[in-house]
């Protein structure tokens, strides 16, 4: 799917019910610390933004000002006014900023998304100073197993199959003079419980549940709620991963 497939009623589904809770992402919150160094007076370019949620949080937790860039209006209108964060209209193939501009680019569920990988690795070269990180934050195949979706909606791996694994990332932002300096998996919690998770949960704001045929959604869902009755106290905690490239 490109940019174009988030129109206002996806957006505004992403928001509601993709968006982590700000106290679910404490792990991210460390990791990044550790592999950024990030600190007040430094710019971070958010690509492909989304709604602004870690623009904000980017902001919020390291005192960094955020340049979220994101191709969809419907999006990019329901990025929270901040007058840290500034929000530009652009690709991460063709970045709208000066050439060695920012300490670190963030790119959350977004390579995925991206035509070409290359162009992609070669705009943030441009765009980065020297030295500055690369973090990617996505579910990659072969790796996605702990992922909730995947928990409980099995046939969404072949959405997940499909994305570019974590060598061919590596190898298309080697051609950029990049190189892999991390990879962790992390835990985020999506939801207090399973069944808030259920609640939250919106088949339009996922490109993955927007993939399954009505049968097998109606499937996950079951399962879904079978395991939310079975264990009331479960937090929904769902793993991606974090890949670092400098
Ligand atoms: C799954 S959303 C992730 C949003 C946000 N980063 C987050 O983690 O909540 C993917 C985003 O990538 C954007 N996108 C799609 N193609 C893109 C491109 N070529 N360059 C930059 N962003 C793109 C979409 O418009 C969408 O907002």
């Amino acid at each position: 799917m490109t940019s174009s497939g988030y129109d206002a009623g996806t957006a505004a589904a992403y928001r509601e019910a993709r968006e982590i809770p700000r106290e679910g992402l404490p792990a991210w919150r460390q990791a990044i610390a550790e592999e950024a160094g990030l600190a007040p007076g430094m710019t971070v370019l958010d690509v492909g933004a989304g709604t602004g949620a870690f623009a904000t949080a980017f902001h919020d937790w390291f005192g960094v000002r955020v340049v979220a860039v994101e191709p969809a209006v419907a999006m990019r209108e329901l990025i929270p006014a901040h007058p840290a964060v500034e929000v530009r209209e652009g690709r991460a193939e063709a970045l709208p900023v000066a050439d060695a501009s920012a300490d670190a680019a963030w790119l959350g569920s977004v390579v995925h998304h991206l035509d070409d990988l290359a162009a992609a690795a070669r705009e943030l070269r441009r765009a980065l100073r020297p030295g500055a990180p690369v973090l990617i934050r996505n579910s990659f195949p072969g790796r996605s197993e702990r992922d909730l979706r995947i928990r409980f909606f099995p046939e969404t791996a072949e959405s997940v199959a499909g994305y570019p694994t974590v060598d061919e990332v590596t190898t298309a932002f080697a051609t950029a003079g990049f190189r892999r300096t991390a990879l962790r998996a992390l835990p985020q919690q999506s939801a207090p419980t399973l069944a808030d998770f259920a609640r939250r949960l919106r088949r339009e704001a996922d490109t993955k549940l927007r993939a399954l045929d009505d049968a097998a959604y109606a499937r996950g869902l079951a399962r879904l709620h079978a395991a939310a009755s079975a264990s009331p106290e479960e937090p929904a905690t769902s793993w991606m991963d974090l890949l670092v490239l400098r």
